[in-house]
């Protein structure tokens, strides 16, 4: 099969390549899905887990992605809920070769069935920012109606979804970026807007919750916003300050099959919208990861034209 590698983390997107790998086998509990489209994040490059498996042992060449949509080819042992050419997505293992490939094995617990009238790259869209935001908001973050939220970075991939999924809540939602993001922002539905290159986050006052994709500075300031009783929930690592009457968590997210069936029904009517900013083919993809252009939204391989 086709599949894309990653040779060394010095060498960053540049060290990708396009290359033939054997076709994964279903282990215990797996299933084997032929992908279709797949999601991308250029911090994977970050990541531990890229280049290393659990015991910490080098596992490069490793494939990287972790999102996917696609249909199922295989069953391992004993696995359960799945079947043979039904259509999934989900979030494949971080410590696992990974969805930037023709096939991926991966634990059926981390999958849901993707419904037939949702395309196979807006499903690749879905897993980390859906799961992110659900995650961070609704557990961690533990939001009632009525609260109120700032969403940093919320042009983004994962402060789209955390954006809509908290009005839907019925949270009062103030997002953050930079000066060019603010219609994006109003548009994905915030009802203030804090361009943090321009203003001061501070004149927003007090939050029920802080969700921080961005950290340091802007880590910093957030624990300060937060309300008595309040939440800063960050995905970018512990925060270096903590609110000073309230929870700061920091998580990462974890797939879950009925907060995915959620996450992908608000998108077929028509409640969330996913936010894709370059699709590319599984021969064009290294390239497009090395464009110099800003992308703002998902990446997006589509592996099966
Ligand atoms: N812990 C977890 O489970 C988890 C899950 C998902 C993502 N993450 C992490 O969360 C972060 C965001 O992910 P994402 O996919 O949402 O990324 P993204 O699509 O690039 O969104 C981030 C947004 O924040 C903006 N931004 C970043 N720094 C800024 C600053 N200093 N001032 C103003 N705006 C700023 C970005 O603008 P620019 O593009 O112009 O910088 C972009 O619009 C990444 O570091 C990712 O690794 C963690």
């Amino acid at each position: 099969m086709k599949a894309i590698v990653v040779t060394g983390q010095a060498a960053g997107t540049a060290g990708m390549k396009l290359v033939e790998r054997p076709r994964p086998q279903a282990a215990i509990n797996d299933v084997v899905v032929q992908v279709h489209a797949s999601g991308f994040v250029g911090t994977e490059l970050a990541w531990p887990s890229t280049w290393a498996d659990r015991l910490d042992r080098d596992r490069t060449p490793s494939i990287p992605g972790h999102e996917l949509a696609g249909v199922v080819t295989a069953l391992g042992y004993g696995t359960t809920g799945l079947s043979v050419g039904q259509r999934v997505f989900g979030l494949a293992d971080w410590y696992r070769n990974g969805t930037l490939a023709e096939y991926v094995a991966v634990e059926a617990r981390n999958l849901a069935p993707l419904p037939g009238d949702v395309d196979f790259t807006v499903g690749a869209s879905l897993p980390i920012s859906g799961l992110t935001a659900w995650q961070g908001l609704f557990e961690h973050g533990r939001l009632r109606a009525g609260q109120s939220v700032i969403a940093q970075g919320a042009a983004g991939a994962v402060g789209s979804m955390v954006t809509q999924l908290a009005r839907e809540a019925g949270a009062y939602v103030i997002g953050t970026g930079r000066a060019a993001d603010r219609q994006k922002a109003l548009d994905f539905g915030a009802q203030e807007f804090v361009d943090l290159e321009n203003d001061a986050l501070e004149d927003v006052g007090g939050v029920d919750l802080v969700f921080d994709l961005i950290g340091g500075d802007i880590g910093k300031r957030s624990a300060r916003l937060v309300r008595a009783g309040g939440t800063l929930v960050s995905i970018v690592g512990p925060s270096e300050a903590r609110p000073a009457d309230g929870l700061a968590v920091d998580f990462v997210v974890e797939s879950d099959r009925a907060q995915l069936g959620e996450i992908v029904q608000r998108v077929r009517d028509g409640r969330l919208r996913t936010n894709i900013g370059t699709v590319s083919t599984l021969d064009d993809a290294v390239a497009a990861f090395n464009q110099t252009k800003r992308i703002n939204g998902k990446t997006i391989i589509r592996v099966r034209p």
